[in-house]
């Protein structure tokens, strides 16, 4: 019954994305239809892609998104039966874990397969070369974006993997990210501009002339006085920012996890709201149509493919997914971001993480100790998940304790602090309430991204 259920409330972040879907897409019969007449006739024998796809048009956009949702579908089919195949292959190397959350527990001793995001990284990479071949033959120009988030989510997969092998050092797992998003920058050719929020333009200029705070600012960046003020082109600073929103992606997923299912559970939620926003966008046929288009071929493969292994890795976990999965979906997401020109809307999707990251912030730069795992201790005679804590002096820490007297203190992360605002739930009942959290999140922020922005942005 709690399986079923479980099912049911999987499918529902992908309900609304997929109602759009299933409008934007063209008939499927003709054309795939088509597609086994070309290849069972034989013609495309011998033939070199570019002569073979050289004079064909750009097909519409129904017609490339019920490619890429083909492709999807079969990389979900293969996720899902090759993580039980694979699983097996890292027992046998070694690269296991033991389940924190079952400590005291029959199974707490169990090596469960560790890294095996291996498995949905290796599948979407295959989908997108795939993809690639498909659309950059008709559209050679789409090669050079292509190819960089192909490079960037390649090398994220590979840091992940060799992390989960041999535990990289905290420094590293900073720096790597922010090289593997350098082949992203090089190809961004969109704007460097910010729409300036109306109540704040009157800071940088009034009356047609800058203000001392604007002439201040105008030192690092270019405010557009044409335009009153309302735009300022960031310039090198956007760069930084999209290199750091990077960085930030992939380890924003990575510290919010540690109990069964959170980590994949919260990409496919964030994919879910991506592709939804991509499709908003297709279907108003927004000015940066082929962005959204781009984005949504990258995120159709990447949502299949983490719903192949969520089912692995929801509770009872068989399969951990890793930094190799965590490292591979936060690139995903700032590969979609940055080449679909959208990382503003992207990081309004982050909410969760971007509270978690902010409240974990004195642990991560040690102003308090921070213990090697921080993920909620299973208490068990109660069967419960509590918050886990860090020892401390009576007089230390005063401002993080609820009772003076306390000689330890919960660990900073927002799975901890839902345990201590709601008291302790089971591990999988703490997952489904978190991604409810994630659900909500994602829902305000398209109220956020599309009411409400009008009421600070003038277009
Ligand atoms: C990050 C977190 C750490 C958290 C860990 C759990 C920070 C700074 N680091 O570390 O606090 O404990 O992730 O993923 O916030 N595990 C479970 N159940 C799960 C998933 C993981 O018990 O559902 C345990 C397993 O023992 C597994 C290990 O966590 O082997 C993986 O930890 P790892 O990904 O190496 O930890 P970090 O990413 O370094
Ligand atoms: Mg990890």
């Amino acid at each position: 019954m709690r399986i079923s259920l479980d099912y049911a409330l999987a499918l529902l972040p992908l309900l609304p994305a997929a109602v759009l879907l299933c409008d934007l897409l063209d008939n499927p019969l003709p054309i795939v239809g088509g597609w086994i007449g070309f290849i069972w006739s034989g013609k495309w024998v011998g033939v070199p892609l570019h002569e073979l796809f050289g004079d064909v048009d750009v097909p519409p956009v129904g017609t490339q998104l019920l490619a890429y949702l083909i492709l999807a579908v079969l990389g979900l089919v293969a996720t899902n039966s090759l993580v039980p195949k694979i699983k097996f292959y890292t027992l046998r190397k070694g690269i296991s874990g033991k389940d924190l959350g079952k400590r005291g527990t029959s199974i707490a001793d169990k090596e469960i397969p560790e890294a095996l995001g291996i498995v949905p990284g290796s599948i979407f990479l295959i989908c997108l070369i795939l993809c690639l071949v498909g659309s950059a033959t008709w559209d050679p120009a789409k090669l050079l974006v292509c190819n960089s988030a192909l490079l960037s989510i390649c090398f994220m997969l590979f840091l992940g993997f060799s992390d989960d092998v041999l535990d990289w050092p905290w420094r590293y797992k900073l720096f790597l990210p922010t090289v593997a998003s350098l082949p992203l920058l090089c190809c961004y050719n969109g704007s460097t501009s910010i729409v300036v929020p109306i109540q704040l333009r009157q800071f940088l200029m009034q009356e047609g002339k800058l203000t001392q705070f604007g002439l201040f600012l105008c030192h690092f960046v270019t405010v557009d006085q044409k335009a009153d003020g309302a735009i300022v082109n960031l310039g090198l600073l956007y760069l930084i920012y999209m290199g750091l929103l990077s960085v930030f992606c992939t380890n924003a997923i990575n510290i919010y996890a540690g109990i069964n299912g959170l980590e994949t559970g919260q990409s496919y939620i964030i994919g879910c709201a991506i592709l939804l926003h991509n499709l908003v966008e297709i279907r108003a046929e927004s000015a940066s149509l082929d962005n959204h288009v781009f984005s949504a071929m990258i995120m159709l493969p990447f949502i299949a493919v983490t719903l192949g292994i969520l089912r692995h890795n929801w509770y009872p976990a068989s399969v951990f997914v890793g930094d190799t999965y965590c490292y591979f979906s936060g690139m995903t997401f700032a590969v979609v971001g940055i080449l679909g020109h959208f990382s503003k809307t992207l990081l309004l999707f982050f909410i969760p993480q971007i509270i978690n990251f902010i409240w974990s912030t004195p642990q991560l730069f040690r102003f308090v100790p921070c213990p090697r795992h921080r993920l909620p201790r299973f208490n068990q005679k109660s069967g419960l998940m509590e918050p886990s804590t860090f020892p401390c002096d009576k007089r230390q820490y005063r401002w993080l304790k609820l009772r003076p007297d306390d000689v330890e203190v919960a660990n900073m992360t927002v799975i901890n602090l839902c345990l201590q605002i709601l008291g302790p739930m089971s591990e999988h009942n703490l997952c489904v309430v978190l991604l409810g959290f994630q659900v909500l999140c994602c829902g305000l922020s398209f109220l956020l991204r599309y009411k409400f922005a009008q009421l600070i942005f003038d277009e």
